[in-house]
């Protein structure tokens, strides 16, 4: 989603910010832009697309010595992705960026308007630029006039603004939206995550809601809460795969060693949790968006067998306007890869109003979700380039599997025999993600077969089921085709009338959970012509086609090589279409608005 860099010092201001824009690609954007303000002149470039767009349409610029600078990757939300929409948006004298959504822009835009303000583009943000402008008018100082606009504003947002009239600072606000100043004692970099100051600066502020300021070279010591910032710049490469999400799906068995690593001890769980953690628990309530929330579906099943402890599973955007019961002894766990996602963060915020021990089962050290969780256990999967989640998704049912069972270690509710069992079944589970070469190749040539149709069913049955709608979410994402996942059993309860010969039924059939229900399933879709294509271990004459997977001996491992499985089929498939599979068109990656 979009993203923000600003930068105060002597380099190249142009280099610095397209250098920091490039560290935001990945997370998705339309269109970009950069505004630089060096020896009193303010120049700003805009373009639709991709940054080589905009590395071209200013390529030509330079400006020398000290300035300050600002850029943007922008993800539409209120106007299409034209390049007038794109940021950063100006006035007479100044420019902005800015990340959010700002609730009340129509009203404000109304005013101006009024009194004969002129708005070029149809987004929210252009009005605090002109606000601004105009509350510099009637306020004797910068900072009055900045904290006045920032007042008027309803809605969630990370701002930088930076004026001629105030030429060696950048005003900043943050709401709901993530922002971080960091500083090498040279410089003063910002930016809305911590990838790209990685390597730049060796102390970082995390803003906080509410926080409101400006920057100049030397007010970076006056921040609360500095902290030291190590680590040199990884660039992730694609290291010969085509895309980083092929590169994703192939590392899965590596990473999730990084998730179990120092957390089975002695053939049972033990997680960075306090030993009374689990003491006064009763129940847990898991919140998450799309595929973390699928991983949190596929943890309910797992809580509820192993631990025997009711668990319900919301999506994020959900749960918080529906008045939600909370109930004090529950464990509120948010599921979260980026750590940023606006809707899984706020609904993380009302839980611990309401007092709830919250938990974050998060990818990213420091981001607002794990700052914000009164405990967190990181999944350690590694940055996630590909927009469509995979390692992420991996590593977070591994993680809340663990959780499963280390919950039913303290309530007592499996044996110790079969705890055993289930620390083999993980370290099996590990091999389950290793791909192999010839189910690729197998997968690489049936894609061909799977391009037309009107649809695709993705059927699973308890655990499978969620593996179903993540197989599907996976295809809709990058192969723009239409997916839908459901419960085996469900089919005769309505999409069933969807079946005819131009439907495709992907089927997960494992050996050892209800093997029989789920081919019972399959079969009524197959009666009607559907073509069906199976995951399992043994050949079934229900199937059209049959990717067998490895033998294993538990339902976990079965779940894990068919994940693999359906990562790929929707990567060949979307290959083959020609699609963009690392950056699919409309998507972003952290979703920090509502
Ligand atoms: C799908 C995908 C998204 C995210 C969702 C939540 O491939 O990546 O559905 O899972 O936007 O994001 P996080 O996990 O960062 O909270």
């Amino acid at each position: 989603m979009c993203g923000i860099i600003g930068y105060i010092g002597n380099k190249e201001k142009k280099e610095v910010v397209l250098d920091g824009l490039r560290e935001l690609e990945y997370r998705g954007y339309d269109s970009a832009g950069i505004s630089i303000l060096s020896n009193d002149v303010l120049s700003t470039f805009k373009t639709t697309g991709k940054l080589i767009n905009l590395e071209v349409k200013c390529k030509d610029f330079k400006s020398s010595g000290f300035g300050v600078a600002i850029g943007h990757t922008r993800w539409a939300t209120h106007g299409k992705a034209t390049e007038i929409n794109a940021h950063p948006h100006f006035g007479e004298v100044s420019s902005v960026v800015h990340n959010g959504i700002i609730e009340n822009f129509l009203d404000i835009k109304k005013q101006l308007e009024s009194r004969e303000k002129v708005f070029l583009s149809q987004t929210d943000t252009e009005v605090i630029v002109h606000l601004f402008e105009e509350n510099l008018s009637i306020c004797s100082n910068h900072i009055k006039a900045f904290k006045k606009t920032i007042d008027s504003l309803i809605g969630s947002y990370a701002i930088l603004l930076i004026t001629k009239s105030a030429p060696d600072k950048i005003f900043y606000a943050k709401n709901g939206s993530p922002l971080l100043i960091g500083s090498n004692g040279d410089e003063i970099y910002f930016a809305s995550s911590s990838t790209p100051l990685i390597g730049l600066v060796d102390r970082v502020c995390y803003l906080e809601d509410g926080d409101v300021g400006y920057m100049d070279i030397s007010s970076f010591d006056n921040l609360k809460n500095i902290q030291p910032m190590s680590g040199e710049k990884i660039s992730s490469q694609k290291e010969g795969y085509r895309y980083f999400m092929e590169k994703e799906i192939y590392e899965q068995h590596k990473i999730l060693k990084d998730t179990i690593r120092g957390r089975i001890l002695d053939d049972s769980i033990n997680l960075e949790l306090p030993a009374d953690f689990i003491d006064g628990i009763n129940k847990v309530s898991i919140c998450a968006c799309g595929t973390s929330y699928h991983a949190g579906l596929s943890a309910k099943y797992l809580f509820e067998r192993e631990a025997k402890i009711k668990t319900d599973v919301f999506i994020a955007s959900e749960f918080r306007y529906a008045e939600p019961i909370i109930e004090k002894d529950s464990l509120f766990i948010v599921v979260s890869q980026s750590g940023e996602t606006a809707d899984t963060l706020e609904a993380l915020k009302l839980a611990n109003k309401n007092g709830l021990k919250t938990l974050a089962i998060c990818n990213v050290d420091s981001s607002s979700i794990v700052r914000e969780a009164k405990y967190y256990l990181l999944t350690r999967a590694g940055v996630e380039k590909g927009v469509a989640s995979t390692k992420a998704f991996s590593s977070q049912v591994m993680l809340l599997w663990m959780l499963g069972i280390y919950m039913a270690q303290h309530k007592k509710t499996i044996s110790n025999e079969k705890i055993k069992i289930q620390v083999d079944n993980i370290s099996n589970s590990l091999e389950a993600t290793k791909v192999n070469s010839c189910i690729h190749d197998k997968l690489k040539k049936l894609s061909k077969r799977y391009l037309h149709g009107h649809g695709f069913f993705f059927i699973g049955r308890d655990i499978f089921y969620p593996l179903a709608l993540e197989g599907a979410l996976k295809l809709k994402e990058i192969s723009y085709l239409h997916a839908e996942g459901y419960p085996g059993g469900e089919m005769k309860h309505g999409p069933i009338a969807l079946a005819d010969s131009e439907l495709f039924c992907v089927s997960l059939m494992p050996k050892h959970l209800l093997y029989d229900k789920i081919k019972n399933n399959t079969q009524e879709l197959s009666a009607r012509d559907a073509t069906i294509c199976i995951i399992a271990q043994e050949y079934n004459e229900v199937a059209d086609d049959v990717v067998f997977i490895d033998k294993f001996d538990s339902y976990m491992e079965e779940f894990f090589a068919m994940m693999i499985v359906l990562q790929i089929l929707a990567l060949e498939i979307a290959i083959r279409l020609g699609n963009d599979v690392d950056m699919p068109r409309n998507l972003a990656k952290s979703v920090t608005v509502e």
